[in-house]
């Protein structure tokens, strides 16, 4: 049972903003005091960089640093070689698509949909444009999900790639990812998995989905931004080029070429983002220390019990009543979301307007924007409460115009 009270003592946004009702963790969380005590830590102690000097400072910050990297690791049942720090989901992503620019031919195909959050679909987009591979979309069911009879209908022999959200960011849909991957594998085709949204919100084994690539970022999980993670298996990293060329990534370096060390130090080039993964792997440790059932439980609750007080507001539609994740998504008769987000801001309400970076979602629902609420430990049913009254304010208010 989370105790919302003693949980927002972890968060010091709430000492300082006490009438906050903050319901957009899915674009990014709050930040856990220990997180905060843990870099500033770094910095006040160490600041010296990992990897490369033969003093004290430096073994104890090396130390941090893969200390992080193994917290990482056993969060998600990985190897320590398969876990690499990145700048976030987007870079992960990124780093995965350009280097398939080597691999992929005229001809391949690479799966994917309209649910992707754009870091998930561009770099795809693009790599094709690059390699004459073919964009190939799953028909979504009439819901906006994924659903495996639909993802089989567009694999194939030509199947190289299949890059999917796990969570989609718009609508909180979870994808059948481990059926999907044992039929992917059939084919020979890698999967890599945007798992941004569910890191949060739910245990991730990647030796049980045995996803190829997975990536996730650290300010989704009461981390800090600017670091993430990409996950690779062994294997399969060591086959592919580096993304980028510097410091601490060379193993050997001639005047005409260069060899590369094994990953994760292969895809680390220059100084790594340091007090991010150490503060990335103390937010690890505080969700542990929670637990995903405990969280799932209680954003779950807070999800359904709004989602019942919404039905009763006429003239609203809700577009992922049963969505997986604690995410609502909605827009109110033909009032702009936008206009209703600042209305909601003047209740203290936090939520996000627009195409949430998933323009293709828009499309497929037939709307240009939408409203979206999402729910994470620190909420409280008074929370609901305010959010659904102030959702009543909005409307009444740009109705009597
Ligand atoms: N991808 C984040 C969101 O969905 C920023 O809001």
């Amino acid at each position: 049972m989370i105790d919302v009270d003693r949980i927002r003592k972890d968060f010091p946004i709430y000492s300082k903003q006490p009438n906050l009702i903050y319901l957009d963790s899915a674009a990014s969380s709050l930040k856990v005091s220990s997180v905060i005590d843990k870099i500033d830590n770094y910095y006040q102690t160490l600041g010296v960089n990992v990897h490369r000097g033969a003093y004290d400072l430096a073994y104890e910050a090396t130390r941090l640093y893969e200390e992080a990297r193994e917290t990482v690791s056993e969060f998600i049942h990985a190897k320590n070689e398969e876990i690499i720090f990145t700048r976030g989901t987007t870079s992960s992503l990124n780093m995965i698509a350009g280097s398939y620019r080597n691999i992929l031919k005229p001809g391949d195909e690479i799966i994917t949909s309209e649910l992707e959050h754009h870091s998930s679909l561009l770099p795809w987009m693009v790599t094709a444009k690059h390699t004459g591979a073919k964009l190939v979309y799953i028909p979504l069911n009439e819901e906006g999900r994924i659903t495996v009879d639909a993802f089989q209908s567009v694999l194939s022999d030509r199947t190289k790639v299949v890059a999917l959200t796990h969570v989609s960011n718009a609508l909180g849909f979870l994808t059948q990812i481990k059926e999907i991957t044992k039929l992917a594998h059939e084919k020979k085709a890698v999967v890599i998995l945007d798992a941004a949204q569910s890191a949060p919100h739910m245990k991730l084994d990647v030796v049980d989905l045995d996803v190829d690539f997975m990536a996730f970022s650290g300010h989704k999980m009461f981390g800090p931004s600017g670091v993430g993670v990409l996950f690779g298996k062994e294997a399969l990293l060591n086959l592919l080029e580096p993304f980028e060329y510097g410091g601490e990534m060379a193993d050997e370096v001639y005047k005409d070429h260069a060899t590369w060390k094994d990953a994760p130090l292969r895809f680390e080039a220059g100084t790594p983002v340091i007090s991010g993964a150490i503060g990335l792997a103390e937010a690890i440790r505080y969700i542990n220390k929670i637990g995903f059932d405990s969280i799932h439980a209680h954003t779950h609750a807070l999800q359904q019990y709004t989602l019942e007080k919404m039905s009763h507001i006429e003239g609203l539609a809700i577009y992922n009543a049963s969505s997986e994740n604690p995410v609502i998504t909605f827009n109110i008769n033909d009032i702009h979301p936008h206009d209703i987000a600042t209305m909601l801001d003047q209740y203290h309400v936090s939520v996000r307007a627009g195409h949430h970076c998933a323009q293709l979602v828009n499309k497929f629902l037939g709307v240009s924007s939408t409203l979206r609420a999402s729910f994470h430990i620190y909420n409280s049913y008074a929370d609901c409460d305010a959010f659904v009254a102030s959702v009543i304010a909005a409307k009444n208010f740009f109705e009597g115009f």
